[in-house]
């Protein structure tokens, strides 16, 4: 295998503060394995007028980083990105605001992305690419001449043909997919979704739904599901707990039990109706009023983009409300923190928690679910109450699987999480660990390596179909109705 190159729209360089997010810990693991490059954007944004290209060593590991022009941020990352593809892939149309200058930005950061790495790649280069913000890169490569193997890891949920449809030039943007030889997804459910957009919407012939044939190659779709790395989270955690930090969080519970929720701020992990949930529980079961106290961590995330800031008003409140009607001068039941925390701390907190809510309404996989099993102790192990909506429910089903959507259902849950027996606790988390044991982080980088080394590079079958041609690409100027949002409903 020649190098692996690793392209994702955020790269983290290691530092002194290891509170890196999924993709990040994901794509680290893969890359101790199999050091080579990781190329994406810096996290910086520029005035000037040409984008900054810097390459730092960490041992025998490359990161080469871009800053991204501040029109580029606005249109590609808080525009296209995160205010088109984002809610679409979850679900939410209602709030997805299209434009296609916004469009125009994203293919433009493809491009950009592409031309750096024209100038470092090799033939034998091994390229996998991650997550929404570079679905066209795959097409860009190819446009200059490479014809190197290419993954893609779609990391968030895939939506059916008909939510996706939705998205205006979706026949332009979502076929360039299949300029990629493999496509991987967290679930078969999601995977099944595009493989049934590729056969409906582009008239794809298949004859499995698991690979599709175009002019020039054959792309692959498999299910991978990320694991975490379940020994070392343990390990971390079994220390972690007498740590000072975790510590004195225990110690000012003052013997209650500690429910925790662990997200980044977004609307697609359904914070404010666990709070409601929460509050459901509280009023139905009264006796348990100042013995729990449900401490939800929430790093701020995209809080230029209108939405974010408003559902930060609206968790803001409920956290507030919920507070006010039952907290006591000497109990506060909810408490809601935005800052980062360190990996051992959560792992040191997620171990001294007596439930976890991973709730999200809609969710590609969802580590923290993996990450609080992982860090339990077995001997006296908490429960996970996960939402069925979750990647993670498909390996999950010994969790307290619920509808994030109904808050009695989920108060219920919380009641029979703090209630449970030993026994049961027990054997529903040996069941879990056996899950994340058999997939671990490691697992998952070498499935998708393998599969990638496996996929044919020049297609054997005959050329049968043409895919559509995606014109706007280098189209000239944006027409002037484009220049206007247009809510997508
Ligand atoms: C999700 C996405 C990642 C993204 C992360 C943080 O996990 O799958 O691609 O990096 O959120 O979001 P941000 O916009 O801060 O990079």
């Amino acid at each position: 295998m020649g190098r692996l190159v690793v392209v994702s729209n955020r790269v983290v360089v290691p530092s002194g503060n290891d509170s890196a997010g999924g993709l990040a810990v994901a794509v680290r693991a893969v890359l101790k394995r199999h050091p080579g490059i990781w190329f994406g954007w810096s996290g910086r944004v520029t005035a000037k007028p040409d984008a900054a290209v810097r390459t730092i060593e960490r041992g025998n590991q490359s990161y080469i980083v871009t800053d991204l022009l501040k029109e580029d941020f606005e249109e590609y990352y808080n525009g296209f990105a995160n205010r088109v593809l984002w809610p679409i892939f979850h679900y939410r149309l209602d709030i997805a605001e299209f434009s296609r200058r916004d469009l125009k930005g994203y293919m433009r950061v493809n491009e950009h992305f592409a031309g750096e790495l024209h100038k470092i790649l090799a033939p034998d280069d091994l390229i996998w690419v991650h997550d929404y913000h570079l679905l066209p890169l795959a097409r860009k490569l190819r446009e200059l001449g490479h014809r190197n193997r290419i993954g893609f890891f779609h990391h968030i949920p895939f939506p059916p043909p008909e939510v996706l449809a939705a998205l205006p030039n979706h026949e332009q943007l979502i076929p360039a997919i299949c300029d990629y030889d493999l496509v991987g997804f967290q679930t078969e459910g999601d995977a099944m979704n595009l493989a049934h957009y590729l056969r409906d919407e582009c008239d794809l012939p298949t004859r499995d739904l698991c690979s599709f044939r175009t002019n020039e190659r054959t792309v692959q779709l498999g299910v991978f599901p990320v694991g975490v790395e379940t020994v070392e989270l343990n390990r971390l955690a079994r220390r972690a707990v007498n740590a000072p930090f975790v510590r004195n969080v225990v110690e000012s519970l003052a013997g209650r039990d500690m429910l925790i929720g662990v997200d980044r701020l977004d609307y697609s992990k359904g914070i404010a109706l666990r709070m409601e949930a929460f509050d459901r529980f509280l009023s139905t079961y009264p006796d348990w009023r100042g013995k729990v106290t449900y401490l939800q961590i929430t790093p701020k995330s995209r809080s230029k983009i209108r939405e974010y800031a408003e559902m930060e008003r609206q968790i803001d409140e409920t956290a507030g409300r919920v507070n006010g009607k039952y907290g006591e001068a000497s109990w506060t039941p909810i408490r809601y923190v935005n800052r980062t925390h360190r990996r051992a701390a959560l792992a040191g907190l997620y171990r001294s928690a007596r439930a976890a809510l991973v709730t999200p309404l809609r969710d590609g996989m969802n580590l923290v679910a993996k990450e609080y099993v992982a860090c339990q102790d077995s001997e006296d192990p908490g429960v996970l109450i996960l939402s069925r909506f979750a990647g993670a429910a498909d390996e999950c089903a010994a969790a307290l699987l619920v509808n994030p959507y109904d808050p009695e259902a989920v108060g219920n849950a919380i009641r029979q999480a703090l209630s449970m027996p030993l026994d049961e606790r027990r054997s529903r988390h040996n069941e879990l660990l056996q899950v994340l044991m058999a997939n671990d982080i490691k697992g998952w980088g070498e499935q998708f390596l393998k599969a990638l080394m496996r996929t044919q590079c020049v297609p054997d079958w005959p050329s049968l179909v043409q895919l559509p041609e995606a014109d706007w690409i280098n189209t000239g100027e944006v027409e002037a109705e484009s220049m206007e949002n247009s809510v997508v409903d």
